[in-house]
């Protein structure tokens, strides 16, 4: 899936201090099936970007446009169709639910059709280490088997891109290298789009290009 934005601004509006102006005019353009990494100091609007890309949040003006297609006019219900059927999500926390297992945290985004995923999120599973934590509850996993559901879950449905947010900023280096380079894999085995915010100079080697944000805007 093709990505792209232009002349892309969000101000949020701060009591007191009035408004904020975080992104100030963002042209971006990433290809099919490329994998970016997103780099820049911290409040500089990463965050703020992704959540506009991934259909989470509305820019202030400016567009975006998904396979050369404006979904900045989209209504709601349309955006979120848009959303479940080709955008995967990792955060920096994982978000997985408690009460659930391994394998139905997997399963919860395609949850009518369980039956017919299982075989798949099983597959997953595998490529991930964690055959035998499928029916383990969250909290019995290490922060770095938790984030690998995570990833598995934001997979399960083939997004066309799939979208990062510091995935590893909680964990050690070495466990983290090891879920980057998980994630760089299957997003190449699956032709994901990958666009990924971290602050670690080796993942974004792993990346085919790499995009440096500052003050709400791209250098
Ligand atoms: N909901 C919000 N309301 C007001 N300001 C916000 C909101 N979300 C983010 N900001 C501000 O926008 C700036 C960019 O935030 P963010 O996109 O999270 O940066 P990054 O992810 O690069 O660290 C920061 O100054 C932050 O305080
Ligand atoms: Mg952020």
């Amino acid at each position: 899936m093709k990505l792209e934005t232009k002349n892309l601004t969000k101000n949020y509006i701060v009591p007191k201090s009035g408004e904020v102006k975080v992104l100030k005019g963002i042209d971006l353009l990433i290809n099919s099936g490329e994998k970016v990494a997103l780099m820049g100091p911290s409040g500089a609007g990463k965050s703020t970007l992704i959540h506009i890309l991934g259909l989470m949040d509305k820019p202030t003006s400016g567009n975006v446009l998904i396979d050369d297609i404006d979904i900045t006019t989209y209504t709601p219900n349309k955006l979120a169709k848009m959303r479940k059927e080709n955008i995967g999500f990792v955060f920096q926390f994982h978000y997985l639910l408690a009460d659930f297992t391994v394998m139905e945290n997997i399963l919860m985004p395609v949850w009518n059709e369980r039956k017919q995923k299982k075989e798949y999120a099983l597959n997953m599973l595998e490529t991930m280490g964690l055959t035998d934590r499928a029916n383990h509850m969250p909290n019995e996993l290490s922060g770095g088997e938790q984030q690998r559901v995570a990833l598995a879950r934001a997979l399960i449905n083939n997004p066309k891109i799939l979208f990062a947010d510091e995935p590893t900023g909680n964990l050690d280096r070495k466990t983290g290298e090891k879920i980057e380079n998980l994630m760089f894999e299957m997003c190449s085995k699956l032709k994901t789009t990958l666009l990924v915010v971290t602050h670690s100079q080796e993942l974004a080697n792993l990346a085919d290009r790499q995009i440096k944000i500052v003050d709400g805007k791209i250098c």
